[in-house]
């Protein structure tokens, strides 16, 4: 059985340094690194002031950096074969296209909030599938401004709260992503061994201490990629906050059931009902989790599935199957994950079983013609540091 395998930070890390001084002549001064993640409950909640339920992967984005004498910027990545480079004084909203801009993108925010980051070079380097619902573009944003941050002598642990708001502010005005902080929040302030309970509306964070007892947190990447810039996912929100709008209420956070029931339009009601309910699945969730209530958190996967099958419109064939077929082999939990039109999807799996739900899922992919999937296990790791 293979799974794609999150690799020792050390050993990347060397490795990246040395690539830097073979791609630029000279070896970096800082390396960050900062990582996926997948989320155990309350999607597409983020941006509606709600509840969300994240545990941040081991498979992480590296980022190594050296400041320049000059206001050049240079972009660079191992996965990626264009390169980037452009002067300080040409970052902005939509200048840098493709990946890059999301590295890019931080230079700008982090200056933008006062930081004097300086021309720099940049390579990176990363263990988190891209397009696979694993907020890999997060990983990316965190692991440069976390270098960045590091090249200008500020304390990231003191400025954790500015390197989330930059890299969330890269997503969200340089690259048009129009996503909800989810991910750069979990990138930054995970907890080795636990979930990230964030409430969007107080924002406050809860570390929920997870011990699976003999379970695993098993994620299959479908391989159907997910592009959170191309409508769909801003079609959702925009239906969300219509929603909002129509109920007089500041987010769907303060909406009820009943309320939401009552909503004119068909296609806006059942967008605003999965948001509502599957707020009210997470505090569940970590309720059932802290008493290993396996059965319970069973029953939760799968009306959040069903929520975002059904009413959300995010789900596709492939996650359908995925999430299945992994119940039928002996997953206890499963649902899809993420932004959703492809992507990921996790299940909770006593240890004995990964092997068969691999091979079911593998097996039953083969048989409806889809592409091989590939599965990871989240062992629950900590959010973004500065490595050595
Ligand atoms: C993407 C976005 C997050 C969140 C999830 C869905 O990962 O980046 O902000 O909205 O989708 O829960």
């Amino acid at each position: 059985m293979s799974l794609v395998d999150p690799g020792d930070a050390g050993a990347l890390t060397d490795s990246l340094r040395a690539g830097f001084a073979d791609h630029y002549g000279e070896p970096p001064t800082v390396v960050g690194r900062a990582p996926g993640r997948v989320n155990l409950i309350g999607e597409h909640t983020d941006y509606n002031a709600g509840l969300v339920l994240p545990v941040a992967l081991p498979h992480a984005t590296y980022a190594a950096a050296r400041a320049r004498g000059d206001d050049l910027v240079r972009v660079a990545s191992r996965q990626q074969d264009e390169a980037w480079e452009g002067s300080l004084g040409e970052l902005g909203p939509d200048a840098v296209a493709g990946w890059a801009g999301y590295a890019a993108g931080v230079v700008w925010t982090l200056r933008e909030a006062g930081h004097d980051v300086p021309g720099v070079d940049l390579l990176v380097d990363s263990r988190v599938p891209v397009g696979s619902g694993l907020s890999s573009s997060a990983a990316l944003e965190c692991s440069v401004g976390i270098a960045l941050l590091s090249l200008v002598g500020a304390d990231p642990v003191e400025h954790a709260h500015t390197l989330m708001d930059a890299a969330i502010r890269a997503e969200t005005e340089v690259v048009g992503a129009p996503t909800g902080g989810m991910d750069q929040t979990v990138a930054v302030h995970a907890s080795e061994g636990a979930a990230l309970l964030i409430d969007f509306e107080s924002d406050e964070r809860t570390v929920v201490p997870l011990d699976l007892a003999g379970h695993t947190l098993l994620v299959t990447d479908t391989r159907v990629s997910h592009a959170l810039t191309d409508g769909g996912y801003g079609a959702r929100r925009a239906d969300c906050e219509a929603a909002a709008r129509e109920l007089g209420v500041p987010s769907l956070r303060r909406a009820d059931l009943e309320g939401v029931e009552a909503l004119g339009d068909e296609r806006v009601r059942r967008r605003a009902r999965h948001v509502v309910t599957e707020i009210a699945r997470v505090p569940q969730t970590v309720a059932a989790l802290r008493d290993s209530r396996w059965d319970e958190v069973g029953s939760i996967f799968d009306a959040s599935h069903r929520s975002m099958r059904d009413d959300f419109e995010i789900s596709c064939p492939e996650l359908d199957c995925a999430v299945a077929i992994a119940v039928q082999a002996g997953a206890v939990a499963a649902r899809m994950t993420g932004g959703g039109f492809g992507g990921s999807s996790v299940a909770v799996v006593p240890d004995e079983r990964v092997d068969a739900v691999v091979r079911a899922v593998d097996a039953a992919f083969v048989l409806e013609g889809f592409r091989a999937p590939q599965h990871l296990r989240a062992v629950p790791s900590g959010g973004a540091s500065v490595e050595g």
